[in-house]
């Protein structure tokens, strides 16, 4: 869809995220409210002057942060730091994150543009904890070789999974979303060792083709079978996610950058202890002795609206 917050748009050509962490609260409230008033126009005119960059721009904010800058508005109900999740084989570390950029567009030279102006502003009163650029690897896989986004939510549904509901929080926070973002660093050496229908069994999915395994065929512990969760009612619940691919081939790097929006950060964090601990407790996520998570950190983002009143913030 592009423009600002549209937190359901699909993850696009190529995408850079952007953590930061505030260096000193008291000097950086005027910075800060000064971007979520620019962001808008700042996308706005790169749109017009490049209509087929679809750009997107996402603003996010970390639990601390919040409560710093804005101390006199209600807080998320469901923002905090992230708290670690330990198993005893995997680690689902929680690391610092005070604002959050997610930039998509299908021009790397657009978002490269917008990252620099924001980040000139920024670098006064904030610094760089992690950028990370991904991009779209074939159609839309994984460094692992398989297709990834397959079963996100589509429109006109998405919206309902990725925002907060009305009757879910009060009128501040609604439409805003909980986006949760983890590196992962693939062991790609011990993932090309695996057979083919092996790595499928991890997936739960067909390499080639991206069929789903059939229920009988699929192992307990498939990435697609972990992360499927219901509620009460029986009812899926589901998070729209955004992840691309980065890659330092020189330096062996190679990862997937998880980004889950979410109107409901406890769905989020369901499917992290399914994967991290078990449900039941020891059926770890198989995809985890292939990928171990580098980052983790929680942040609100606000609906657009929203993000236009705190930039008149004093
Ligand atoms: C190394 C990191 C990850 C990789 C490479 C990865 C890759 C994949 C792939 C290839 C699929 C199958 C195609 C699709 O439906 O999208 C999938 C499905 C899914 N993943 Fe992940 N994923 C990762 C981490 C996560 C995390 C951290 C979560 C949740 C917190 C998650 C949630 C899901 C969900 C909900 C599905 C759909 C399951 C279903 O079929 O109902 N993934 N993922």
């Amino acid at each position: 869809m592009s423009g600002i917050q549209n937190v359901e748009d699909k993850p696009g050509q190529h995408a850079i995220f952007m953590v930061w962490g505030i260096k000193d609260y008291s000097k950086a409230k005027e910075v800060v409210t000064q971007i979520c008033g620019e962001l808008d126009a700042l996308v706005r005119s790169r749109l017009n002057r490049f209509p087929d960059s679809e750009l997107g721009a996402v603003l996010g904010f970390g639990a601390k942060c919040w409560l710093q800058l804005f101390p006199g508005r209600p807080i998320p109900p469901e923002l905090v730091e992230f708290k670690e999740i330990k198993g005893d084989k995997h680690l689902a570390p929680s690391t610092p994150g005070d604002l959050f950029f997610h930039l998509r567009s299908t021009r790397l030279d657009v978002i490269e543009d917008l990252a620099a102006v924001i980040s000139l502003e920024l670098s006064e009163v904030a610094e760089s904890i992690d950028e990370t650029k991904g991009f779209r690897f074939f159609d839309s896989r994984a460094l692992l070789g398989f297709v990834d986004g397959t079963e996100n939510p589509e429109p006109p549904d998405a919206p309902s999974f990725a925002r907060i509901a009305e009757d879910n929080v009060g009128e501040d926070f609604f439409d805003g979303s909980y986006a949760f973002v983890q590196k992962y660093l693939h062991d790609l050496k011990a993932w090309e060792k695996l057979p083919v229908e092996e790595q499928e069994k991890v997936i739960g999915r067909r390499k080639f083709d991206d069929r789903e395994l059939a229920d009988d065929v699929k192992p307990e512990n498939a990435h697609n079978v972990v992360t499927n969760i219901k509620d009460n009612n029986g009812e899926e619940l589901k998070i729209v996610r955004a992840n691309m691919p980065f890659a330092n081939p020189s330096k062996s790097e190679f990862g997937t950058y998880f980004i889950g929006y979410s109107g409901k950060f406890s769905t989020t964090r369901r499917m992290l202890e399914n994967m991290f601990l078990g449900d039941p407790l020891g059926n770890t996520d198989r995809l985890l002795e292939y990928s171990k998570a580098v980052t983790g950190t929680l942040f609100f983002v606000p609906s657009a609206e929203l993000l236009g009143d705190l930039a008149q913030e004093e």
